[in-house]
């Protein structure tokens, strides 16, 4: 038997420190305050042995969210498994953008386009009860992380499986939300940091030797028959795609076209609006 807080101090010997004392946690089953104040209790070998195996796929560079299987996004957490994007605090950005375009709407209709976990969707529905939320993504294990954090937060979403537009038919909305894949398909950064980790279908339009523009251009072409007269479309994207995306989406006809930028002051949303 060992302690939780030698378990902590041997782990720190192999992985950040942070990051031991929250896998000691969450196999503990106790809190930050726990750890501090009973650093004594015991472990038993069955939790030491699963401490081990978190400890070691994280030495191995697999994202913690991965080894903890959740994520937080805009206060909330979220279930994520490797069918997922790690949600990045940059989306948040998305969010708040969104419940800006919808606010003097009564029950806006509103679709999340590659919803991956689900986070841009389960908490536009948590912020704006009223609306009407879709989710589409193309990849059934990506959808069936969604619904676990659809159901986990109790927000009504209606989750479609297909490839973008596809499973919408002709409905119209008063607001696209999308954070496509927008890295092109031969970028080195795919190879580092944890990425390689991630589904590549969530990262990369699948594009080598492209603009990393493709998924973006099929969201922008589908504008015009999507929104609502007055709706809006949100794009999150590269941090030097502005200009691009902000082309394509006055090439669709789109007024208003704007890019805003995240707390690192680089423009991470696109945007314009169809009069
Ligand atoms: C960058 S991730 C965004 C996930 C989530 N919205 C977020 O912000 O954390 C892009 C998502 O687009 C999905 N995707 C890729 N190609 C797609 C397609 N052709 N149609 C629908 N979704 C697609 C991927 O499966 C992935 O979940």
């Amino acid at each position: 038997m060992t302690s939780i807080a030698e378990a902590w101090r041997a782990a720190s010997q192999r992985i950040d420190r942070l990051d031991a004392r929250l896998l000691v946690e969450s196999v503990a089953g106790c809190t930050h305050a726990d750890l501090i104040a009973h650093p004594t209790r015991l472990l038993s070998a069955d939790l030491l042995a699963r401490l081990d195996a978190l400890v070691k796929r994280r030495a191995s560079g697999e994202p913690l969210a991965y080894v903890l299987r959740s994520a937080a996004f805009y206060g909330l957490e979220f279930m994520v498994t490797p069918a997922v994007l790690i949600p990045r605090p940059e989306t948040e950005l998305l969010v708040e953008l969104a419940m800006e375009k919808v606010r003097l709407l009564s029950a806006p209709r509103i679709v999340d386009l590659g919803t991956g976990s689900g986070v841009v969707a389960v908490t536009l529905k948590l912020l704006l009860p009223e609306a009407m939320i879709t989710a589409v993504d193309v990849s059934p294990g990506a959808l069936d992380v969604a619904r676990v954090n659809a159901r986990g937060h109790t927000a009504d979403v209606r989750l479609l499986l297909g490839d973008w537009y596809s499973p919408l038919g002709d409905e119209r909305f008063d607001l696209i939300v999308a954070n496509p894949p927008y890295v092109s398909d031969d970028d080195p950064h795919l190879r580092q940091n944890g990425l390689p980790f991630e589904p590549q279908m969530a990262l990369t339009d699948g594009v080598v030797g492209g603009d990393g523009l493709a998924c973006i251009r099929l969201i922008a072409g589908g504008a015009a028959s999507h929104l609502l007269p007055g709706g809006w479309m949100l794009i999150e994207h590269g941090y030097d795609q502005a200009a691009a995306v902000r082309d394509l989406l006055h090439a669709e006809g789109l007024r208003e076209v704007t890019s805003w930028a995240d707390l690192s002051r680089v423009e991470r949303v696109s945007g314009g609006c169809l009069r």
